[in-house]
């Protein structure tokens, strides 16, 4: 048995975009820290690659559900962990879209569908771990938010919105669930590489894109840098960390 505060040995853990980019990366590196994992996702094939990529002995599970189905996640909650007999120790919600659309064309419905995923999918998630027979009382949740949830970008106002959301959110959920010692966080990311940031990159030009990579004095991060961010709100040795927002953007919001 691990004895290191850092260690998440016997911790049952819920990772939301578990099929793709920072969740992937996270799966693995909460994996190689001894939790056992829910990969949750849409795409059976890209969650069973992940689900590959970890230790097989610590019998991880696959979640296959849309997050867009909001009434449905406390449904899912209850079936799931009675069918396997679990309680959630921890969740992370990396689970994200993002369109860049210049605000003249940005269809109102994009700021519903954004924020639906990005937070409101999140908070669902956290109310439903509020019931003790799905989770332990003592959970940390963590939010993968995002620099923009604090500074401005064009062409982002939605997806800003989303992370702005999560920031304010996570301050006044840790005041609420501090009596019961359950934990809420978020990590707001820098550039990361990763099929989103790929997405984005694909649409600006050689101009924009030098911008962006000049405003992160450390380089453009990875998904991992992220992950150890996560391994450690989720520790013990995090146990009196709760409302923060960690910013992991080497450097990006120091101008
Ligand atoms: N990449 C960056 O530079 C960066 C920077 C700051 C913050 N972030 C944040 O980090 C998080 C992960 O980003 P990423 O770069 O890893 O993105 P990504 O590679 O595009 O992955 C997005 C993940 O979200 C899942 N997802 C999307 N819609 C879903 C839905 N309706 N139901 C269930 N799952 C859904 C996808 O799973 P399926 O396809 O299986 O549905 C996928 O696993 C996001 O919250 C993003 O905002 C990223």
């Amino acid at each position: 048995m691990d004895n290191s505060p850092y260690s998440l040995e016997g911790k049952i853990i819920l990772v939301t975009g578990a099929s793709s980019g920072i969740g992937r990366v996270i799966s693995r590196i909460l994996d190689q820290s001894g939790a056992r994992l829910i990969l949750m996702g849409r795409n059976l094939e890209e969650l069973t690659k992940t689900l590959e990529s970890l230790d097989s002995n610590k019998e991880h599970l696959l979640a296959l559900f849309d997050l867009k189905d909001l009434h449905e996640i406390k449904k899912w909650m209850n079936e799931f962990t009675f069918k396997h007999s679990i309680k959630l120790d921890g969740a992370v919600h990396s689970a994200g879209i993002q369109y860049t659309l210049p605000l003249r064309i940005n269809d109102i419905d994009h700021y519903e569908e954004i924020i639906r995923i990005n937070f409101k999918a999140g908070v669902a998630l956290l109310q439903s771990m509020l019931n003790k027979k799905y989770a332990n009382s003592t959970f940390s949740f963590i939010f993968i938010s995002s620099v923009m949830g604090s500074v401005g970008e064009a062409g982002i106002t939605a997806y800003a919105a989303s992370k702005g959301a999560i920031n304010s959110f996570v301050k006044s959920a840790a005041l609420e669930l501090a009596p019961r010692k359950a934990r809420v966080n978020a990590i707001a990311p820098g550039f990361v590489v990763s099929e989103m940031s790929d997405d984005l990159f694909e649409k600006l030009t050689e101009e924009q894109r030098r911008k962006i990579i000049a405003k992160h004095p450390l380089g453009i991060g990875s998904s991992e840098d992220v992950a150890y961010g996560v391994v450690y709100l989720l520790s013990e040795a995090a146990k009196w960390i709760t409302g923060t927002v960690l910013t992991v953007d080497g450097g990006y919001t120091c101008h």
